[in-house]
């Protein structure tokens, strides 16, 4: 079957993938296999990667029961029949198993990536061969090329859009405007995506509701705790092979994703140091031991420095002039600018790539600081992003939002929402119930007790 998809250069060409054994032989009945379409548009960087997308598609998939839940129900039910959805998230394979549910229920999903190093090719691609999803995604493209594929999703006029970080949203509210009249709602998938969200609705610039899924419980507490503390990690062991036992790892950020990965760095046997701006945050970082310390004093003493605070220049200058030699630095937060990289640019005399995902700065003095994945979040650049069992839960919340918002969202005010709490909790025992996990009801005398008030000592 012929498809039309455009070349890594934007120029478009034919490709003429052969059915391979991933796309042969296909159950139709619902459950998120592609229909036998024909031409899937899309841009990926090659269609032969589809076999072994689909094999890792599949395997994330066996570690995603709630999802596999959801979808079965969706696929029965079909909540989102004729719903178009843009979705700009990271091309991973927990992401194509979200829009294989969306398409499950019977919508029809565009992708694009929303961090240009953050595409695994292979998935794109069985997204487009495989599955028939349109997908506008590949590893390590340029500036230009991102925001065309952002582009191409706005213009299939989505009636729901699907945000991580927020450039999709921007990119509508302002060079394509005239896609928003179809919009009814969308969804945000990040801390940083709903802090730009949050100062549209402020500035009354928001044109539609988001749900903030970032704030569910069942995102937060798991997906950027547990989710980014390993994946950060394996990221950075992926690129480096470093030893982290014995070295001092500086983590700029206690929150969410900073409190993971300080556990995972202290149990890896690493002395760990906590900057923060936030006094709560601080605390807490220091009565959980560990040592809660300013950046300049940090800056001599780091071995590996990871930043996850959703700010900029957080490493800067004065940072980089006082590291020692061999200092290594990446960032995990959601946006390029958590590193002053132009500034390291500036200090330095040459730069050269060391391994994969590590360029060495070779600052005037002779002194060599390590960037890792170019800044961008190193979970993603060098790693496979979070582990399957974690995005399960945040991708529940996706699709049930979703339905929810089919129903609800043109009733709801132009503003940033939270999930549903009943969504929450529903995801929640969909999770234990997986993990063949019971809990303890309340006795009738135990509710009881919990909604009075009249007993006491
Ligand atoms: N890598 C991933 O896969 C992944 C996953 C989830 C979230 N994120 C991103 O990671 C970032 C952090 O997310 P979170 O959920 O932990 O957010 P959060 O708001 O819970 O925590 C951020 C923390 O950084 C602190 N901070 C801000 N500026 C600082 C500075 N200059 N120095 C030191 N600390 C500072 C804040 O006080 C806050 O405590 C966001 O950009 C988010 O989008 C990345």
């Amino acid at each position: 079957m012929a498809r039309r998809s455009r070349a890594a250069n934007g120029a478009t060409s034919t490709l003429t993938p052969e059915p391979t054994s991933a796309t042969r032989g296909r159950s139709r009945a619902g459950n998120g296999a592609a229909p036998e379409s024909s031409a899937v548009p899309g841009h990926v960087r090659d269609l032969n990667l589809a076999r072994e997308g689909k094999l890792r598609i599949e395997w994330a998939d066996r570690h995603m029961p709630v999802l596999r839940t959801i979808r079965a129900r969706f696929a029965k039910e079909q909540p989102l029949k004729g719903l178009r959805i843009a979705a700009c998230l990271h091309v991973t394979t927990e992401t194509a198993n979200l829009a294989r549910t969306l398409q499950a229920g019977g919508a029809k999903v565009f992708l694009c990536g929303s961090n240009p190093l953050s595409t695994q090719d292979d998935v794109a691609a069985a997204l487009v061969a495989s599955y028939g999803i349109s997908t506008y995604a590949i590893k390590g493209e340029d500036h230009q090329t991102y925001y065309s594929h952002i582009v191409s999703c706005i213009e299939a006029e989505p009636h729901v859009t699907m945000d991580d970080g927020c450039d999709l949203v921007t990119v509508l509210h302002t060079k394509k405007k005239e896609f928003l009249r179809e919009v009814i709602a969308g969804t945000e998938e990040t801390s940083t995506g709903v802090t730009r969200l949050r100062a549209m609705a402020a500035s009354k610039v928001l044109r539609y509701p988001v749900i903030a899924i970032n704030d569910a419980d069942t995102k937060h507490l798991f997906d950027n705790r547990y989710g980014t503390g390993q994946s950060t990690m394996d990221g950075v062991l992926r690129c480096t092979n470093m030893l982290v036992a014995g070295s001092t790892v500086v983590i700029a950020g206690y929150g969410w994703c900073g409190r993971g990965l300080a556990a995972r760095a202290k149990g890896m046997g690493a002395t760990v140091l906590v900057t923060e701006i936030n006094p709560l945050r601080a605390l807490e970082a220091q009565m959980d031991g560990y040592q809660v310390i300013s950046m300049s004093e940090a800056a001599p003493r780091g071995d590996l420095f990871i930043t996850v605070t959703g700010n900029k220049s957080v490493l800067r200058k004065e940072h980089f002039l006082a590291m020692k030699e061999g200092a290594i630095v990446a960032n995990s937060g959601h946006f390029n600018v958590e590193i002053d990289i132009p500034a390291l640019e500036r200090l330095s005399d040459g730069k050269r790539q060391v391994r994969p995902f590590v360029d060495e700065y070779k600052l005037s003095g002779g002194k060599r600081i390590y960037l890792l994945g170019e800044g961008r979040l190193i979970n993603l650049a060098a790693a496979e992003g979070h582990p399957a069992m974690v995005m399960d839960m945040s991708f529940a919340n996706q699709s049930l939002s979703v339905e929810y918002l089919k129903k609800n969202g043109r009733s709801l005010a132009k503003e940033v929402h939270s999930v549903p709490a009943d969504i929450d909790r529903e995801v929640a025992r969909l999770k234990l119930k997986s993990m063949g996990i019971e809990i303890d009801s309340p006795t009738a005398d135990q509710d009881r007790y919990m909604r009075t008030w009249s007993e006491g000592t």
